[in-house]
């Protein structure tokens, strides 16, 4: 029963039950967050994909409303896969990629004014992928008003160079002209030697502008602006790399230069498909899908599969030398409604860093010279069988770097735990670290700098959270809480 499943997340967003992957429409409407997402409601597995929905006033708490897309009888008879959400004029308006014969084609489907009711066009708004390119796959949306018109960005990939974005522009949403790939060099679709970032394809493409600075403005891209461009993009590489990338340039209209590229999270897979959406505070926030990282039949007894990341959000860097141009990641504020007990600093003894919780949410300030480390134990056993280990280290040269152990995270078999790791850039004396644990995810942000991941611990005792220095490291402070769920595990909503 899903109550008593102890690695089903509390106070992360998972579907009632059965399969979840990417985010989808996300947005704010009339005040109102609103969800969307990839949903299965047969079981916990990737099959006929349909979308699912859910509301809130605070981006924390969440009311599951009706299922949004179901596969119908044309263009996406077999799955409605990822798209976004637009305001046509003030008509809610869903652009989407509908499967059918075993390839996706660019859908579009227009709601009712509470975006419960959603009635899909008939036929694809864009009848088949660009001639003249030889594509791996076209797929996934991103859709804004610039100068007048619509203008369209679809997922895709080219044959012997990587992964890239189409870019198209139509009047009414409903008719597209291509105006071509979005990132090119010399004519070509971008390659970098490293193949980790362009794929094969980018799934799940998000492009918007962002000034730098801790609260820069935001919007939708703008080739009039001076803004930094960001491109949000999912590289998917033959099933065997897939991993969330940003990458900030600039854009005149037609074509995106990259200036750098980074890896938007250090957990990879665990952390897929992001997308994002600027809310009426002005903030530019992102959800991830948090993938499972146990095997089918794992998922198969639990029962649902997949939840999604905490919403972050995102800023630039504006800071000079090793954090220049960085982008930053922070979970919502909104999240610290959601704390109840304290959890640290104990009452007595003083300095005792060890405490239990496993729905949590730590922060840690911490001084960490070149050859400390500071270690975070998690979701670990009285005895020691189980843990899943942070360690927060400063390398010769002041690299400060992040891994995640996962290696005695679970007694289980079947479940993914390799390491996490990766390098922090900041120039910040003072290290800040945040933890938010739920069951079975962990999300770490290391001065903006997120890894999130999956971990399956067995036993009940496994929710003690250590915190300790090696070498120099000193703790300047360090917090923590119980975070209340608020998912009510349901039934199986169905069309
Ligand atoms: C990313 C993705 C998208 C696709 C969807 C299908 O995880 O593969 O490219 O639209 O999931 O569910």
């Amino acid at each position: 029963q899903a109550q008593a499943d102890p690695l089903r997340p509390r106070y992360h967003f998972t579907s009632p039950a059965a399969w979840l992957n990417d985010p989808n429409g996300v947005a704010q409407w009339d005040g109102l967050y609103h969800l969307f997402y990839q949903y299965n409601p047969e079981g916990p597995f990737h099959d006929r994909i349909h979308w699912g929905h859910a509301v809130s006033e605070d981006l924390v708490r969440w009311r599951d409303r009706p299922i949004a897309l179901s596969p119908g009888s044309g263009p996406d008879r077999e799955g409605c896969w990822s798209g976004v959400l637009v305001d046509d004029g003030g008509t809610p308006t869903i652009v989407y990629s509908g499967r059918a014969d075993g390839r996706e084609l660019p859908c579009l489907a227009v709601g009712s004014a509470n975006l419960d009711v959603w009635t899909p066009l008939d036929r694809p708004v864009i009848d088949a992928p660009p001639e003249g390119l030889e594509v791996t796959e076209f797929r996934d949306h991103c859709v804004w008003r610039e100068a007048g018109r619509w203008r369209q960005l679809i997922g895709s990939g080219i044959v012997g160079a990587g992964g890239t974005a189409l870019l198209y522009e139509s009047e009414d949403l409903r008719s597209w002209t291509e105006v071509g790939p979005l990132v090119v060099g010399d004519g070509q679709p971008v390659r970098l030697d490293d193949i980790d970032w362009t794929g094969t394809m980018w799934e799940c493409v998000d492009f918007f502008r962002l000034a730098p600075g801790p609260d820069g403005e935001t919007g939708p891209p703008d080739a009039d602006s001076a803004d930094p461009h960001l491109l949000v993009f999912s590289a998917w590489h033959e099933n065997i790399t897939l991993r969330p990338f940003i990458a900030v340039g600039s854009y005149d209209g037609r074509r995106f230069s990259i200036d750098r590229v980074q890896r938007l999270d250090l957990g990879g897979r665990h952390a897929y498909a992001p997308q994002t959406f600027r809310d009426d505070h002005g903030r530019r926030v992102l959800w991830s899908w948090m993938q499972e990282g146990r095997d089918d039949a794992a998922q198969a007894t639990a029962g649902w599969s997949g939840a999604m990341t905490i919403p972050r959000r995102l800023w630039l860097d504006a800071d000079g030398g090793d954090a220049a141009g960085v982008v930053r990641a922070e979970p919502v504020a909104e999240v610290e409604s959601l704390r109840s007990l304290p959890l640290l600093p104990l009452p007595a003894p003083t300095g005792q860093r060890e405490f239990a919780g496993t729905a949590a949410d730590v922060e840690i300030a911490a001084r960490i010279e070149t050859g400390d480390r500071l270690d975070v134990v998690l979701f670990a056993t009285e005895d020691g069988a189980e843990h899943t280990d942070l360690r927060v280290h400063r390398r010769a040269g002041g690299v400060l770097e992040i891994v995640l152990d996962r290696e005695s995270s679970t007694l289980a078999g079947g479940c993914d735990t390799s390491p996490h790791a990766g390098e922090v850039r900041s120039t910040a004396v003072e290290t800040q670290i945040r933890i938010l644990l739920d069951a079975s995810s962990v999300e770490v942000f290391v001065d903006g700098t997120a890894l999130t991941s999956r971990v399956y611990p067995t036993r009940p005792d496994a929710s003690r959270i250590r915190i300790e220095s090696r070498g120099g490291a000193t703790v300047t402070s360090a917090r923590a809480w119980r975070l209340e769920g608020t998912e009510q595990p349901g039934r199986v909503l169905r069309p």
